[in-house]
């Protein structure tokens, strides 16, 4: 599945809308090959997957375990895969409850994923007549992510093999990681609808967003804008931080009302046919960034820049795209007096000043998961972030040590973190190494100062019909204003 060149001209007729054909789905042969690949890394013996349980409680989302969709594209709770390769036979199974009258009234009926001549499908009931049956020369070893020891179906798997001691337990989260490392083709085409209607969010938001609003609001805006236009749900919690909660990395309440002179941070990503962007945009409340947000903004643009040069040089490393930002950083930080030179530590520590204020790496692989894997250098398939970020959090001072040198650090950098303090900047993009070249899968969403401030000053349909009284009684519950 590797070996099929990603089609730069399917990518950009989907990122721009032109009329291209969306897969919509992986096809039946991508899972068999991804059976096959973990079956050839891991060698013989007998392999035990189960799919997530049902919802806790009722009403409650359900979704599935990333790694049973991915080697299985299935969409019930409570399925089970075993496969099984003893000398140069290979067997798969699905075992899947059986629809009933009852579960069709309630649930409607069960999505399986596709069957072809190397996988079965049988009801659930069968699973223990199946291991009884489980031929003797299957070698002793047994696949899986579960514990064995807890029981359950992994646990009938061990004990018929010949159980605990005699058998060899192995994980295979390491080979699925190394697996899910680079996308095929028909994942790249998902990951650039997802790209594209988070940019599309992202865009909305823009237009709405202004002073008095609520961070809820523009979550809203935009979890309704992924689901228009057909993404399943975000991809992860929604970001919407304004103000002092526009320096949180990982802030979710969603619950401030925004004033003027403030910036808010928007990380979001839909979710579509269950693989997820992830983009963020940081934007001035009022519409146009003072001078102070402007600064640290155009640092982080810059470093942002730099990471995309380095990326699109082929055979580049991640590390050499994440040293390009944090140079970049650095040296914006050390210009405005945030740290004290490039290559400044902290007192009595190999710590750079700098982590004071950029505390995340620059990136990660995206996926079936937010956090997906990659290789380490970006090889045609990778799909991955770059998001360079500085966030002047006024307890970055405290941050600093202790001591008589601390405190000379700390004084001085004290007026200039005053300065600039509850601006936290982030820019997100997301990407696909194809083989002809690095294809930004957010480029939709406006990235420059002039872009954003000239996207703003477009009017918002969500003005229409906003009932101002309603979203108000909010203030009432809302966390006391910093
Ligand atoms: N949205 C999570 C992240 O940016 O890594
Ligand atoms: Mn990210
Ligand atoms: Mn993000």
């Amino acid at each position: 599945m590797r070996t099929h060149r990603v089609t730069l001209a399917v990518i950009l007729a989907l990122l721009t809308g032109t009329g291209a054909q969306v897969r919509a789905q992986i096809p039946a042969t991508e899972y068999a090959a991804r059976r096959s690949a973990l079956l050839e890394r891991l060698g013989p013996g007998a392999y035990y997957f189960e799919a997530a349980p049902p919802a806790a409680a009722d009403y409650l989302p359900w979704e599935q375990d990333p790694d049973f969709l991915y080697l299985t594209g299935h969409l019930t709770p409570s399925a089970r895969l075993v496969m099984v390769r003893a000398g140069t036979g290979t067997r798969q199974v699905v075992f899947i409850r059986g629809g009933s009258a009852t579960t069709s009234v309630w649930e409607g009926e069960d999505r399986p994923g596709p069957v072809g001549d190397t996988l079965e499908l049988r009801p659930a009931d069968e699973y223990e007549t199946f291991v009884k049956e489980l031929a003797a020369e299957v070698p002793k070893r047994l696949v899986t992510p579960h514990n064995p020891a807890q029981g359950g179906g992994a646990g009938r798997l061990l004990e018929q093999l010949g159980g605990l001691g005699s058998v060899e337990v192995v994980n295979p989260r390491q080979a699925l990681t190394g697996l899910r490392a680079l996308k095929s083709p028909a994942e790249i085409e998902l990951l650039v609808m997802a790209g594209r209607i988070t940019a599309a969010a992202q865009r909305e938001a823009f237009r709405a967003t202004e002073p008095g609003l609520n961070e809820f609001e523009i979550q809203a805006l935009i979890e309704y804008t992924f689901r228009r236009n057909g993404a399943l749900r975000p991809g992860f919690a929604s970001i919407v931080g304004s103000g002092p909660n526009s320096t949180i990395l990982h802030y979710q309440q969603n619950d401030r009302f925004m004033r003027p002179g403030e910036v808010v941070v928007m990380d979001i990503g839909a979710l579509y046919e269950h693989y997820t962007a992830d983009v963020t945009r940081t934007i001035p409340v009022s519409g146009i960034f003072t001078p102070e947000q402007r600064a640290i903004y155009e640092i982080v643009l810059a470093a942002h820049d730099a990471a995309e040069t380095v990326a699109r040089t082929p055979g580049a490393s991640f590390r050499e795209v994440s040293a390009a930002a944090s140079r970049v950083l650095a040296e914006g930080c050390a210009r405005l007096g945030l740290i004290e030179n490039p290559d400044a530590v902290l007192p009595g520590s190999r710590r750079t000043q700098l982590s004071l204020f950029y505390m995340h790496g620059l990136g990660h692989g995206i996926g079936l998961v937010v956090h997906d894997s990659m290789p380490p250098t970006l090889e045609v398939g990778t799909c991955f972030t770059i998001e360079p970020g500085l966030y002047i959090r006024p307890d970055a001072l405290e941050r600093i040590g202790e001591g008589p040198e601390a405190d000379r650090l700390r004084a001085r950098l004290a007026p200039v973190v005053a300065r600039y303090a509850d601006i936290g900047i982030r820019i997100e993009d997301c990407y696909a190494v194809t083989a002809d070249r690095l294809v930004c899968l957010s480029e939709g969403a406006p990235r420059t100062v002039a872009e954003i401030e000239a996207m703003m000053a477009q009017p918002s349909f969500t003005t229409v019909s906003r009932d101002r009284g309603l979203v108000e009684s909010f203030r009432k519950y809302a966390p006391p204003p910093r």
